[in-house]
C-alpha cells in the first residue's frame, strides 16, 4: 500500500513563502518544536545568555511587587502568558500567587504543542493546586480568544524577551492590538532586554559551545523532518550579528555554496547562491526611551519598571492609558 505523508498545509505555507522571498526569511517561530524547545532550553542555562538569570533575578526578589500590581479583593484573575515556553521563571510567580491564596487561573499560550504539555506535566507535580488551562496557539489566534474575555481581569505576561522577536515597528503594531483586548483593570508585564555592552549581546547568540548554531540550524533539520526537506546542515553556517548602532540582533543561516535543496512537500528544490542568506532571527535591545516611546504609541502607560540587580533586563508593567 503506498502510504501519502500529511504536511501540516500552515506552516509548509509559511517555509514556501519565506523560501521564495528575496532575501529568503523565516519567522522565528519555527525554532520551536520538540528538538529547538529541548535545545532552547540548553541555551536558557548557557552562562553567556544572561537573561534568564536576569528574569529569574527579578520574580524572585520582586514576586510581591509583581503580584500586587494585580491583586484586589474583586476576585479571580487570568494571568495568560504569550509564548510561555516551559515556564520554569513563570513557575516562582505561580508559586508565590499559590502560596498567597490568590485566585487565579493560568493559561499558557504557546505555538509549540510539546512544550505545552511538557510545562503542564511538571506544574501538575510541582503545584497540584494550579487552575491551568494551556493553548496551543499563535499569539494573535490567542488575542483572538482574549478578545471574546471579559469576565475576569487579566495579568497578561510576555517574558524572556519575546518582544524582541518584533522589529519596533512589528512591536507597535503587535501591543496596539493586545492594548484592544485589555480592559482598565487589566495589566501587561513586557520582559525587554536592556542595551549593554555589545560583546556580551554578541556571545548570548553566538556562544562558544555551539548551542545557539545547534538551535538556528535546527530549522533546516525541522523542514528535513517535517517536510521531506533535504537540507544538509553542514553546507549551512550560523551568523549572528549585534549593532549597538540600532540595538538590533539579527540572526541568518549562510549557505557555504550554492546549491539546489529539493524539499518533497512542494515538489521541487529551493536555490542557494554561495553565501546566500535565510534570516531566522531579530532580536531588538531597548533603552528606557525606546520603552517610553513603544508605550506611548501602542495606547498605554508604564505604571513600573521593575531591573534585575545588574539592570541588564527589564519587566516593564503597563495599563490602558487613563
Ligand atoms: C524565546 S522562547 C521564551 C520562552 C519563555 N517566554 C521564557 O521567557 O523563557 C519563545 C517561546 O515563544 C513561543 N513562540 C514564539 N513565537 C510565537 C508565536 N508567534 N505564537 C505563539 N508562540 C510563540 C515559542 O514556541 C517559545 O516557546
Amino acid at each position: 500500500m503506498i502510504q501519502t505523508k500529511t504536511y501540516n498545509k500552515e506552516i509548509l505555507k509559511t517555509i514556501t513563502a519565506g523560501l521564495e522571498q528575496q532575501p529568503k526569511r523565516l519567522p522565528s517561530w519555527l525554532f520551536y518544536d520538540e528538538i529547538g524547545d529541548k535545545i532552547f532550553q540548553a541555551i536558557m542555562r548557557m552562562p553567556t545568555y544572561y537573561l534568564t538569570a536576569c528574569e529569574f533575578d527579578i520574580f524572585r526578589n520582586q514576586k510581591d511587587r509583581i503580584l500586587n500590581h494585580i491583586m484586589s479583593d474583586e476576585g479571580s484573575f487570568k494571568l495568560v502568558e504569550l509564548g510561555a515556553g516551559d515556564g520554569t521563571k513563570t513557575e516562582v510567580l505561580l508559586d508565590h500567587f499559590l502560596k498567597k491564596q490568590t485566585p487565579f487561573t493560568y493559561v499558557p499560550v504557546d505555538v509549540s504543542e510539546a512544550v505545552l504539555a511538557q510545562l503542564a506535566t511538571r506544574l501538575s507535580k510541582s503545584l497540584p493546586d494550579l487552575k491551568i488551562h494551556p493553548e496551543c496557539k499563535l499569539y494573535n489566534e490567542a488575542l483572538e480568544i482574549m478578545k471574546n474575555d471579559t469576565s475576569e481581569k487579566k495579568l497578561i505576561l510576555f517574558l524572556g524577551a519575546n518582544i524582541g522577536n518584533f522589529s519596533k515597528d512589528e512591536a507597535i503594531t503587535f501591543i496596539k492590538k493586545l492594548a484592544v483586548n485589555m480592559n482598565a483593570p487589566d495589566r501587561l508585564l513586557i520582559g525587554f532586554d536592556l542595551k549593554k555592552d555589545p560583546r556580551l549581546i554578541q556571545a548570548a547568540y553566538d556562544d562558544p559551545e555551539g548551542i545557539t548554531r545547534e538551535f538556528n540550524l535546527n530549522l533546516l533539520g525541522r523542514i528535513n523532518r517535517e517536510f521531506g526537506g533535504q537540507f544538509d546542515l553542514e553546507l549551512f553556517s550560523h551568523y549572528p550579528f549585534y549593532d549597538p548602532e540600532t540595538g538590533v540582533t539579527k540572526s541568518f543561516l549562510v549557505s557555504n555554496q550554492e546549491q539546489e535543496v529539493w524539499i518533497d512537500a512542494i515538489e521541487k528544490s529551493i536555490h542557494f547562491d554561495k553565501a546566500e542568506i535565510i534570516h531566522t532571527e531579530v532580536s531588538q535591545k531597548y533603552d528606557l526611551k525606546m520603552i517610553n516611546l513603544l508605550s506611548a504609541q501602542s495606547g498605554l502607560e508604564i505604571v513600573d519598571v521593575i531591573y534585575d540587580q545588574k539592570e541588564y533586563f527589564a519587566d516593564v508593567v503597563l495599563k490602558l492609558k487613563d
